[in-house]
């Protein structure tokens, strides 16, 4: 089994460049199908869940020709299933897609339910609803969502809550339905932007994303685009609160700093600096940080998926904070692993309450998820010695290159096979 190895305690110095937003890649790989003509999507990030999705609709009939690691070219025209039901597609939560796309396209998708991070129960009944007030019959039978209609009508949709999922997945789908939709209480995240300005770019007529109602115009066929993925904002985050961390200093490059207010918002008012550029920001922190209150809210608000990270941060700095989720029920797993290093947290429904400790010391953790694996590689470069974070396949479903980025910014840290004694002790010599 693959796992990092990392040798805490040295701060993070340099610069670091951010990726393509993934979640913002899931969408726009799946909308890319609607097209009967080729679409070309460049900053792309090279990570698993990305390359699960790229094979999933070629598995259908889709052309896709990676131009590099970060450019691909995907032609819909030649789709000959409606029909997705691999093992890979299974396990992650972008696969929902496929039914707003399919569903627009051809009428028709029949898709394994989506599986995605272990953090809540994770309902799809606002994207079953809007598909069926768009006049589409869904069942679901033997795991498998079935979504079919002779035709799709625009119509009023009002989200019970604003759900990235349902938000993307509706306007997939009624953006080539007849007429026109209203989607009321949408998602505003970022990555609804970018995939509506793709659709947009295909020849959709979608008005009003990022605002509290989305305004879609059906037409009856997209077209070939040219689009580059925005910059993701919970890469940017994450590196953001572990420079922070550590002790460190640098420049967080290729960000949109307005996607990254509320995170900037936190680490000023704990005490860290923070400098915005056109497309950069530079952070550093030169004392123990202080303690903050925290809770997760759709955007603008403080994202829960940077709420594992946040917490790790807040476990070091001095005072108590409390960090309340209010998106997902079960994201504090990951916090008995972080008491393993000496965090002092304690968890009472939805709010972590957390007592700073001056430091984590090293420890043998499991990630449990993408973005709380990400918070252990945190807890890992600030603790001395040498941590040892394992089932990293859910790091790998989100972060391009981590090792290498965190290398580049002057930290010590390797991918070894848990197997793999030579490689274990060469590290613990090269750590020494
Ligand atoms: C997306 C992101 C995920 C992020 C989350 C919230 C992707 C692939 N994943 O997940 O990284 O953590 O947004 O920003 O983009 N809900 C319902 N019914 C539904 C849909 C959602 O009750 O039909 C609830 C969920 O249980 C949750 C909340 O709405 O409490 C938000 O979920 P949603 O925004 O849909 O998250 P995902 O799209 O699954």
């Amino acid at each position: 089994m693959k796992q990092y190895l990392i040798k805490g305690g040295i701060p993070l110095r340099g610069e670091v460049t951010i990726g393509g937003a993934k979640n913002a890649a899931l969408g726009i790989i799946v909308a890319a199908i609607m097209a009967n003509e080729p679409v070309r999507v460049e900053n792309l990030p090279d990570v698993d869940d990305v390359r699960v999705l790229l094979e999933a609709i070629e598995g259908i009939g889709a052309i896709v020709e990676r131009e590099d690691a970060h450019t691909v070219r995907i032609n819909g025209a030649l789709i000959h299933d409606v029909s997705v039901d691999e093992e890979a597609i299974r396990k992650i939560r972008g696969s929902y897609y496929l039914v707003g796309a399919l569903l627009g396209k051809y009428k028709r998708a029949l898709i394994a339910l989506p599986g995605g991070c272990q953090i809540g129960s994770r309902p799809i009944d606002q994207h079953i609803k809007g598909f069926e007030q768009l006049g589409a019959k869904v069942t679901i039978h033997h795991g498998k969502i079935d979504a079919q209609a002779e035709s799709l009508r625009g119509t009023h949709i009002y989200l019970d809550c604003p759900s990235v999922g349902a938000t993307i997945n509706i306007m997939m789908a009624a953006c080539m339905a007849e007429g026109k939709t209203i989607i009321e209480n949408p998602a505003k995240e970022p990555h609804i932007v970018d995939v509506a300005n793709f659709l947009n770019s295909m020849g959709a007529n979608i008005k009003g994303a990022g605002t509290d109602a989305i305004r879609i115009r059906g037409v009856e066929a997209l077209h070939g685009a040219e689009y580059s993925i925005i910059p993701d904002q919970i890469e940017a985050g994450t590196y953001m609160l572990t420079v922070v961390a550590t002790g460190g200093d640098a420049y967080i490059k290729n960000v949109i700093p307005k996607h990254l207010e509320a995170i900037t918002a936190k680490l000023v008012e704990i005490g860290a600096e923070v400098e915005e550029f056109d497309d950069c920001i530079h952070v550093s922190a030169d004392k123990r940080l202080y303690y903050a209150n925290v809770k997760t809210m759709p955007y603008p608000g403080f994202p829960t998926d940077m709420q594992p990270q946040m917490t790790t941060l807040l476990a070091l700095s001095q005072g108590t904070s409390i960090v309340t989720e209010t998106i997902f029920e079960t994201r504090f797993k990951y916090i008995s692993e972080l008491r393993r290093m000496g965090a002092n947290i304690t968890v009472e429904g939805n709010a972590a309450f957390i007592t700073g400790v001056e430091d984590f010391t090293c420890a043998q953790v499991s990630a449990p998820d993408l973005r709380a694996g990400a918070a252990l590689v945190m807890a890992g470069l600030v603790a001395d010695g040498i941590t040892y974070v394992k089932e990293i396949q859910y790091i790998e479903r989100g972060y391009e290159n981590f090792v290498e980025k965190i290398c580049g910014l002057g930290g010590c840290m390797e991918e070894v096979d848990s197997e793999d004694e030579r490689a274990i002790q060469k590290f613990k010599m090269k750590a020494m």
